[in-house]
This record gives structure tokens, C-alpha cells and sequence, in this order.
């Protein structure tokens, strides 16, 4: 059990890919703080993983509110008094009825929910971490960015793309800042992956995007987990700043 006695935040956790990285890091036998706003699915998830001997914390925070992650802050603080781990995965990506909405027809207020949600939500929980890490001399955030961030995606929406493209520019500078302090930042692309936000819209897209694919599939969540436990565990010690792709070989840059 690679991650035993650590502490991991996951937020977005009761998602699909967040439900995938929450149990796989409780198989490591880390302890973890669960954040999401949707408080029935994670309250069912924490009862689930706390069968594997670790200590759970719920909290359905909608972590774009500043007050709300500083009064979560806090309760990571009394509950285990430090945290290790911190993986931003909190997102949405609002799509129109066919796919990406056109960005003229995008709102200011949609707009500013999807900042608020992707890239102020990981700003806030990356601050109240990094303080408790900065104290403990180490520790490990992962974001989980999008390939929209580093391409054209015909499938997702400006206000998405450009909110990850944030996130991977917040991620190099605190790769770059906080190294010096043991603390190593590193980044996640998934592809297509088979959630409910992909199954939330027409199932073609994912037909398509199979096979532009090389793999000739869409990804699986644990496909994506699976690199967050790599990128947070001690095998990847001398990886920082570093933006793993996990897709099948549909993007290759
Ligand atoms: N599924 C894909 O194909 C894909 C591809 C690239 C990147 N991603 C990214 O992976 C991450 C996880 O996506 P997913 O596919 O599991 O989606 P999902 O919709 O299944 O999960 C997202 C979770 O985030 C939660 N959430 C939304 N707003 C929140 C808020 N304000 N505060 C707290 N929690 C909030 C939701 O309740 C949900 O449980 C997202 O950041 C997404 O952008 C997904």
C-alpha cells in the first residue's frame, strides 16, 4: 500500500473520474477528504470506501466559494491536522443540444460559472493546501486538465477551454514555485473518457471520437485514476510540472 498514512483531497470526487481516483487511492490506503456538491452520491461513496480501513471525510462543498473551502480547510486541519495530496478534478463543461455551444451564444454568467467551477475552485483549493504542504515540507497536487486546453476540441465549449487552459498554466507556476518547497504539481489530459459527462450528451460523439482514436475506444475512468496514483506515489518522485496524457493515443504532442 503505496500511500499508506497519507491525506488526499479529491474534489469532484463523487463524479466519474473522481469515484475511479478516490478508490483507487484508498486501495493505496490513503485516508481521503471527499469534496462535491453532489451530497447524496458522495455520502453513498464514503460509505463505500471506508470498508478499506482508512478514515473518510465527506464534504459537499461547492468549492468555486471561497468561504466554503477555507471552512473545509479547517475541518482537514482538526480531522488529520495536514493534508498530502491534492487532486483537482471538480469540472463541468456545459454543452448546447449539438455539442459545444457557440461562443457567441455563451453568456457572461455561464461564463463565470465555468471559471468559477474549473479554474477558481482548483486556485482555492490548491492555496488551502499548499499552506498545510509548505508546513510538512512536502506533498503532491495533480490537476485534471483537458486536451480542449491544448487544442482545438470540436466537442467542448470556449468558456471550457479556456478554464483548463488556465488550469495547465496554474500548474506549471506552482510546479515551478513550490518545487523548492518538496511539493510537485503535475497535470492529467485525459481524452474521451466513458463519465456522465460524456454520457450526458449524444452518444455519437463518443462513436466519433473512438475512432478518431488510435486505440479505437473511449477511455474508462480507472484508465484515468490510475495515472493520478502514479503521478501522487513516490515512483514519480522526480516528475514535476510534467502533463500526462491519458487517451489513447488521440492527441500527440
Ligand atoms: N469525461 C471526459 O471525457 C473528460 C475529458 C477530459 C477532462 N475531463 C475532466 O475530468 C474531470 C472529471 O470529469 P468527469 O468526466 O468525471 O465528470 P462528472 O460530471 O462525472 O464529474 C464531475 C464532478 O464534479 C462535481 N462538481 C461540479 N461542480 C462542482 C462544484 N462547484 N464543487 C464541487 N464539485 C463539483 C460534480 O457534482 C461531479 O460529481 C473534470 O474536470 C472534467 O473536465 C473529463
Amino acid at each position: 500500500m503505496e500511500l499508506k498514512h497519507k491525506v488526499s483531497w479529491v474534489t469532484g470526487a463523487a463524479g466519474g473520474i473522481g469515484q475511479s481516483i478516490s478508490e483507487k487511492l484508498a486501495q493505496q490506503g490513503s485516508h481521503l477528504v471527499l469534496s462535491d456538491i453532489n451530497k447524496e452520491a458522495l455520502n453513498k461513496l464514503s460509505e463505500k470506501l471506508k470498508t478499506f480501513d482508512i478514515d473518510v471525510l465527506a464534504l459537499p462543498i461547492d468549492i468555486s466559494d471561497p468561504q466554503l473551502v477555507s471552512e473545509a480547510k479547517e475541518k482537514i486541519k482538526e480531522r488529520f491536522n495536514k493534508v498530502d495530496i491534492l487532486v483537482n478534478n471538480a469540472g463541468i463543461s456545459p454543452k448546447g443540444p449539438n455539442g459545444a455551444i457557440p461562443f457567441k451564444d455563451i453568456t457572461f454568467e455561464d461564463w463565470n460559472r465555468v471559471i468559477a467551477i474549473n479554474l477558481n475552485g482548483a486556485f482555492l483549493c490548491s492555496q488551502a493546501s499548499l499552506e498545510m504542504m509548505v508546513e510538512q515540507g512536502q506533498g503532491s497536487i495533480v490537476n485534471i486538465c483537458s486536451q480542449a486546453s491544448r487544442t482545438f476540441s470540436p466537442v467542448t465549449s470556449a468558456h471550457y477551454a479556456a478554464s483548463k487552459a488556465g488550469l495547465l498554466g496554474l500548474s506549471r507556476k506552482l510546479a515551478g514555485e513550490y518545487g523548492p518547497n518538496g511539493i510537485r504539481v503535475n497535470v492529467v489530459v485525459p481524452g474521451r473518457i466513458d463519465t456522465p459527462m460524456t454520457q450526458s450528451v449524444d452518444k455519437e460523439l463518443s462513436r466519433q471520437a473512438a475512432l478518431r482514436t488510435p486505440l479505437r475506444r473511449i477511455g474508462q475512468p480507472d484508465e484515468v485514476a490510475d495515472a493520478v496514483v502514479y503521478l501522487v506515489s513516490d515512483r514519480a518522485s522526480y516528475v514535476n510540472g510534467a502533463v500526462l496524457d491519458v487517451n489513447g493515443g488521440s492527441l500527440m504532442i
